[in-house]
């Protein structure tokens, strides 16, 4: 596995790939890797013939309450884990490389898919993202980017500034990864004390019930009202949101429109879990 610290050493590398002919897959993170993220360099190993992930901490995309210091990083272990699952270029760059001046001229404003969910809490996160992804594309231009379905609203959100920016990269948009009990995998579920951990795979439960609702046909505010008392009947955590908008726009779902989403945040003691369910009439 090459590592690149530069920028101008990422571009040798890819020209090499280039020169080879190669298609490129991208994996883009923010370190401290788990399985969520060795699921994505899965996918791009098996859609391209050369894997590119990068890890950088993106300080743009952090409000000035969420601590972008206390954000959990451990390189060593990142990098181990890539090379073992295969990965051919890792990009670590640090802030000044990416951000040489502290900041850039000209930053990304997201207009639409950002009121709601997670992003009506986070002001500004999503147009930190889409800042940093518009760079990354820009830098790696990679045929293929592969980005998790847990988060659906920055999925919502990545293809979105594709179109708008006519980026010539297809996103691959990848299933969530799952206990045994159907807990969406996270590095958060170690917060869960024994009983929260118990109650924990009601919040994918609700969503299953959610998806049989919706193709049955009933009411959005009906089915959002029950789910939420649902998941409150069975958990200690508070729901700070369980919500039903169409997909990708994130907009109030119009009778029998599809896909929708059906995407929930649930606050337990140490630790405020999201999930979600996208459903499409074949699915
Ligand atoms: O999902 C993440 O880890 C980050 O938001 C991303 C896409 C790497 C941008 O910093």
């Amino acid at each position: 596995m090459i590592i690149a610290r530069t920028i101008q050493e990422l571009q040798a590398s890819l020209q090499e790939f280039e020169k080879e002919g190669k298609d490129i897959g991208f994996v883009p993170t923010m370190g401290f890797l788990h399985e969520g993220h060795m699921e994505l360099v899965k996918e791009s190993k098996i859609k391209t013939d050369k894997t590119v992930m990068s890890i950088f901490v993106n300080p743009l995309q952090f409000g000035p309450n969420e601590d972008f210091d206390r954000y959990p990083r451990d390189e060593e272990k990142d990098i181990q884990l890539a090379r073992n699952e295969g990965v051919d270029l890792l990009f670590l760059p640090t802030v000044e490389e990416m951000y040489p001046n502290g900041n850039l001229t000209i930053n990304m404003v997201v207009t639409k898919r950002t009121d709601v969910l997670c992003g009506k809490s986070r002001p500004g996160h999503f147009d930190g993202v889409a800042t940093v992804v518009a760079k990354l594309f820009q830098l790696i231009r990679p045929q293929l980017a592969f980005f998790g379905l847990k988060d659906a609203q920055q999925v919502a959100v990545i293809h979105a500034l594709v179109e708008d920016y006519h980026f010539p990269i297809e996103i691959v948009p990848v299933p969530t990864v799952r206990e045994h009990d159907g807990l969406a995998k996270s590095s958060r579920n170690v917060y869960l004390s024994d009983q929260e951990r118990l109650e924990a795979p009601y919040l994918y439960k609700a969503l299953q019930k959610g998806r049989e609702a919706i193709l049955k046909g009933d009411s959005i505010s009906g089915i959002r009202d029950y789910l939420t008392a649902y998941i409150e009947n069975h958990t200690s955590g508070e729901v700070d949101y369980l919500e039903i908008y169409s997909y990708p726009d994130l907009e109030m779902v119009i009778e029998d429109q599809q896909p929708v989403i059906i995407a929930v945040a649930v606050k337990f003691s140490q630790a405020r879990l999201i999930d979600n369910i996208i459903i499409t009439q074949k699915s």
